[in-house]
């Protein structure tokens, strides 16, 4: 514990040094959270990630998170120095969707107006018209779909359903999946439901449709947060990664959080939604960045215009 307050001691001068600030997603280590909060960072859903590191003044941006967050943050603010703890914190989403394979999905549907999830490289959303995340993929496709627009959509397919179930979009869909919510078993949540019947039920869009069809809320991180935080129930199933219960628990400390049961638990494993790349974020390799400038992302300038592009078109729309 000494060395942990020492270590966060040393990060905080730094940043202060260094006109740095901390970008981090609700999955990582609750130091890192509470870190961030402290030296006036954020801790936040992709989209407003996305959101805090272009428009905050720090000529520096950690960010804790998974690469395509570090990515769109660099693509959002070219100027900006962009470092991660540990480039290797990829995405199953983003490993399953290969650039040169999706080139020639889109080259088969030029038709198509083309709409990437957030857990894509850089080179992916190049050549897509529309970036979107969780919180508000639904709003987007709806809007899309209002202008009689056909979508071909990447790369999460449970994500993907939802919202042509939702919407009625004409879309077609690429074959990934996240391997964290992928595991979320529906047989298994109904029978932790019936033992909690006043529980509110929320899951991440990235789950399977037998899951969300149980879900009270369906939502992006920050929307299961808010529905925690604002609802009137006080117990809570929660079918997302694990990391977000810290700041559940700090939000709204009266609310018993219960956690949504996947095919990998066992009496080893009592906590098996816990994304392994998320977890590579450490203490020690966030030091390493401000001490080393290890880390740094950077972009290709072409794709990265290209891929501007398209997140800012996002980012317009939810302005
Ligand atoms: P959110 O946008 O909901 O934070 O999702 C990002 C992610 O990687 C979820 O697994
Ligand atoms: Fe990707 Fe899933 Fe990890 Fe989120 S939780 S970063 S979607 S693998």
């Amino acid at each position: 514990a000494a060395e942990k307050s020492v270590t966060k001691d040393k990060i905080k001068r730094l940043l202060k040094a260094q006109n740095a600030v901390i970008v981090a997603h609700y999955y990582v280590d609750p130091d890192i959270q509470d870190l961030a909060l402290e030296t006036g960072g954020c801790v936040a859903d992709s989209l407003e990630m996305a959101k805090f590191g272009r428009e905050h003044p720090a000529q520096t941006l950690i960010v804790a998170g998974v690469r395509f967050m570090g990515e769109t943050s660099k693509i959002l603010s070219p100027q900006k120095k962009v470092l991660m703890p540990d480039l290797d914190a990829t995405c199953s989403l983003d490993l399953g969707c290969p650039s040169e394979q999706f080139n020639q999905f889109c080259d088969a549907h030029p038709d198509r107006t083309v709409v990437v999830y957030a857990n894509t490289s850089a080179a992916v959303k190049a050549r897509a018209d529309w970036m979107v995340t969780s919180s508000c993929a639904l709003a987007i496709v709806y809007e899309l779909k209002k202008q009689n627009k056909k979508i071909l959509w990447a790369p999460d397919r449970h994500l993907g359903k939802y919202i042509q179930e939702q919407t009625g979009a004409d879309m077609i869909l690429w074959d990934g999946d996240c391997i964290v919510h992928n595991e979320f078993k529906a047989e298994e949540l109904q029978l932790l439901k019936e033992r909690y019947p006043n529980a509110q039920v929320l899951v991440h869009p990235e789950s399977p449709a037998s899951v969300v069809s149980i879900a009270d809320v369906v939502g992006s991180t920050a929307a299961m947060l808010k529905a925690v935080v604002e609802g009137t129930a006080s117990e809570y199933i929660v079918a997302t990664d694990q990391g977000i219960l810290h700041r559940m628990r700090q939000l709204a400390p009266n609310k018993t959080l219960i956690e949504a049961p996947t095919a990998g638990q066992s009496a080893t494993c009592k906590s098996c939604a816990n994304c392994p790349w998320m977890a590579m974020n450490g203490l020690a390799n966030l030091l390493n960045c401000l001490e080393n400038g290890a880390g740094a992302i950077s972009v290709e300038e072409s794709t990265r215009s290209k891929a501007q592009a398209c997140i800012e078109r996002m980012l317009d729309f939810t302005k």
